[in-house]
């Protein structure tokens, strides 16, 4: 294998080549690499400067995050970083692409910097559970304001290279593909200047007001809710404005180790590769997904205008069909609006606005108007009839190779697929609300579809700026399958004597964005109504059903869309329905509960129990291909609190045993929901993880 760091002599400039693909990861070979190249360049009586840069699509994209959680090896990085900045000779970086984490500290610790103008930089470190700990929290605030270093490693987003500029991070910027003769360009300038080493940490840390840091953590505290990496972000930082440089660096470090060690690093790394595992697919692999220039989406409704936003914002061609004329004006106005919405937003420019609405968008009533598109997606009511009718149509309409998708969130996609003459082009392609929003798209794949029908999702999805996940059919695919057996455990608990409002606190407390009970209410009672109703006739006979939800739909309680649900909604406020808890009481009392006291961590277990079992059951079915597909549809469409890295990963680290233990527990109470999932025994019994099933 090549050396991933090299070193060449161009005149008076030592050249280090950083090549490490895909993204020049400072992985130990890099690092020893580079160590040796800086040391044999300070050696070196012809070398006047040195320049570092990186081969490929960016220069250095971080730490070699696979390290993580491993023994640490020597050089280590902080310790590299000081070597380089102490060189008596000039360090000039050379950037391009993204430069972020140990790379962004790498350039941190340069003397000079230079940047093609496209570079992104920055410290995504938080995101993955982590601080910058090779310096980036000391030397950052060195050059600029301690409230820009405070936003940059607290929110981990990049900025451009323009700003960087502007904020005096790089020197200039060089409009060139060709960086390493960049970097040699400014070396012989600085040779020429006579220019000597500039070292970040020898600059006085920036001044700062004395509240600033108590201002930022109780911010913090509410944005970043449960999560210990942004507060430890805050404690390096002001280890920059309060400590001599050197005493600083070395409780970055203490504070980075610490971070190493924890469940929320495991959680978030965990996240971050299963989002990149999720799609690779054996089914798929080598496959080409058919092309898609023009698309139909049939119903302008709340998901079809979502997923009409969706394509048209991702240059797609789109022709939507409603029912009547009147729909397909109101169709148009909700699509025009969202469109507006990502104007202010500055998704989108006037100009190109205008030319959607001039020339890549239309309505129509009539299905005809679908002869010409690639890919038809369906988005009506929630109806086998309904669906099948439009199938029938669209199967008549459009052109042959044409892909026909149903957005549908429960139904069976091959009984959708079988009204039609092509059930190999037919596809379950579930967005989620609202759709020009939300991550996640579940691919369902039906017994008939082709692979590159598959493929077909998966790249429609990236081409959305989505995450897709496959999922096989069953009621409710992967997620909302899940959704439906978690509410029936929060319904017994709540039958059992908890509150709704207290379900609600305990999982926000846990993690969740908002509680099970407040996102009915935002997304409509009646929607889990209608679905429980489809469902009816086949409810096992030993089934607890708690009818408390439904009783709340009869009175006419829809949630925010009638203003009452499980809240009041009024002038912008939620308060508790007094009506709900009285529904719930005559539920108890008719199926004769005495009720108990139920924490707010039996909630917690309730909830996590039931949602790990079933997604055990969905695993074993192959329903989803791998626990880390389950962990990404409940991260990206569900509100999951990511730093707990989805359920299974949840599961893994409070042991499978643990979650056995509960569901047996809670058995005692309804042993007919509370079956312990086959895969979940043979793992406990086994001693293995959920994890363990990911490779
Ligand atoms: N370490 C190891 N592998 C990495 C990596 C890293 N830092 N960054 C990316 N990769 C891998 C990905 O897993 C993927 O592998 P695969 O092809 O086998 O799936 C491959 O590189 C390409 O990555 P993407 O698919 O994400 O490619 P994109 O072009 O979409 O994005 C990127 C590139 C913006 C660099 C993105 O990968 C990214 O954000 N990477 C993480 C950057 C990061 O968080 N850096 C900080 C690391 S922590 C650190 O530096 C600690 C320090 O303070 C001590
Ligand atoms: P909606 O009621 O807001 O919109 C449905 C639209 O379809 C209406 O505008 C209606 O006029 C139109 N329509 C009905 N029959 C039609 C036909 N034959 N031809 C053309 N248009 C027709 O419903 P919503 O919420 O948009 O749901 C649509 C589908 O998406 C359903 O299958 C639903 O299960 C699914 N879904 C809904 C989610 C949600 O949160 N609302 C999330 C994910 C999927």
């Amino acid at each position: 294998m090549p050396k991933p760091v090299s070193l060449k002599l161009c005149g008076e400039v030592a050249v280090i080549e950083v090549a490490n693909p895909p993204v020049n990861a400072l992985s130990v070979a890099v690092r020893e690499g580079l160590l040796q190249a800086i040391e044999q360049a300070a050696l070196d009586e012809r070398v006047s400067a040195i320049v570092i840069y990186g081969a490929g699509r960016t220069f250095i994209a971080g730490a070699d995050i696979k390290e993580f959680g491993q023994p640490p090896k020597e050089p280590m990085l902080p310790g590299l970083i000081n070597k380089i900045e102490a060189s008596e000779k000039p360090v000039v970086v050379a950037l391009h692409g993204t430069v972020l984490g140990g790379g962004f500290e790498l350039a941190l610790g340069c003397h000079y910097r230079v940047a093609a103008p496209n570079t992104k930089l920055g410290l995504p470190e938080v995101t993955l559970g982590l601080l910058p700990g090779a310096g980036g929290t000391q030397r950052l605030p060195r050059l600029v304001s301690v409230e820009k270093t405070i936003a940059m490693i607290t929110k981990g987003a990049p900025i451009s290279a323009d700003e960087a500029l502007e904020l005096g991070i790089i020197d200039k910027l060089e409009e060139t593909d060709d960086m390493r003769a960049a970097g040699i360009a400014y070396a012989e300038e600085l040779i020429a200047e006579g220019a000597k080493s500039r070292r970040t940490s020898e600059l006085p840390c920036k001044a700062v007001e004395p509240e600033l840091f108590d201002t930022a953590r109780a911010k913090l505290a509410k944005s970043a809710r449960g999560q210990i990496a942004p507060l430890k972000c805050m404690d390096a930082i002001q280890g920059a404005v309060e400590l001599p440089f050197a005493e600083g660096l070395a409780q970055e470090r203490a504070l980075f180790r610490e971070l190493l060690d924890s469940d929320q690093r495991s959680a978030l790394i965990h996240a971050f590769f299963a989002e990149r595992q999720v799609g690779k697919l054996p089914e798929i692999a080598g496959v080409n997904p058919r092309e898609i220039a023009a698309v139909g989406v049939v119903g302008g409704g709340t998901m079809g205008a979502g997923i009409t936003v969706s394509s048209l914002l991702s240059g797609l061609d789109v022709t939507l069909i409603e029912r009547d004329a009147e729909a397909v004006d109101r169709a148009i106005s909700t699509v025009s609006k969202l469109l507006q919405g990502a104007v202010k937003r500055g998704k989108l420019d006037q100009a190109a606005y205008d030319m959607i609405l001039a020339s890549k968008f239309r309505a129509n009533h009539d299905y005809a108007a679908l002869a010409h598109v690639d890919l038809a997606i369906e988005a009506v009511f929630e109806s086998m009839e309904v669906k099948r009718d439009v199938f029938t149509k669209l199967d008549a309409i459009c052109k042959p190779g044409a892909i026909l998708a149903s957005n549908t969130s429960y139904l069976d996609v091959d009984a959708i697929a079988a009204v039609t003459s092509r059930p190999e082009d037919v596809i379950g392609l579930h967005f989620f609300s609202p759709a020009h929003v939300m991550k996640l798209l579940e691919v369902v794949v039906g017994e008939k579809t082709a692979p590159d029908v598959t493929a077909t999702g998966f790249a429609l999805a990236k081409r959305m700026g989505k995450i897709a996940v496959r999922a096989g059919v069953c009621d409710g695919f992967i997620g909302n399958r899940i959704l439906a057996h978690y509410r029936k455990a929060i319904d017994g608990a709540v039958l059992a004597g908890a509150s709704p409002i207290e379900i609600d606190n305990a999982l926000v407390a846990f993690g969740l964005a908002m509680g099970p009970f407040a996102v009915s209410d935002l997304a409509g009672l009646d929607i889990g109504w209608a679905n429980r109703k489809r469902v009816a006739p086949d409810r096992d006979p030993r089934e607890v059903y708690a009818d408390f939800a439904d009783k709340l739909c009869e009175q006419g309680h829809f949630g925010r869309k009638t203003g009452t649900g499980y809240y009041i909604h009024k002038d912008g406020k939620s308060e508790p329905n007094p009506e709900v808890l009285q529904l719930i009481e005559a539920e108890r009392a008719e199926k004769g509960i005495q009720t108990r006291e139920i924490d707010a961590q039996e909630i917690v277990d309730r909830y996590m129990a039931a949602m790990v079992n079933e997604a055990a059951r969905i695993v074993e079915e192959g329903i989803a291909l791998r626990p880390l597909d389950v962990d990404v549809t409940l991260l990206n469409g569900y509100g999951f609190p990511r730093w707990r890295g989805g359920p299974m990963q949840y599961a893994d680290t409070v042991g499978p045993d643990k979650i056995l233990k509960d569901i047996k527990k809670f058995a005692a109470e309804d042993d007919f929901l509370w079956q312990p999932a086959p895969l979940l025994e043979k793992l406990v019994t086994e001693g293995k993880t959920f994890a363990s099933l990911n490779a």
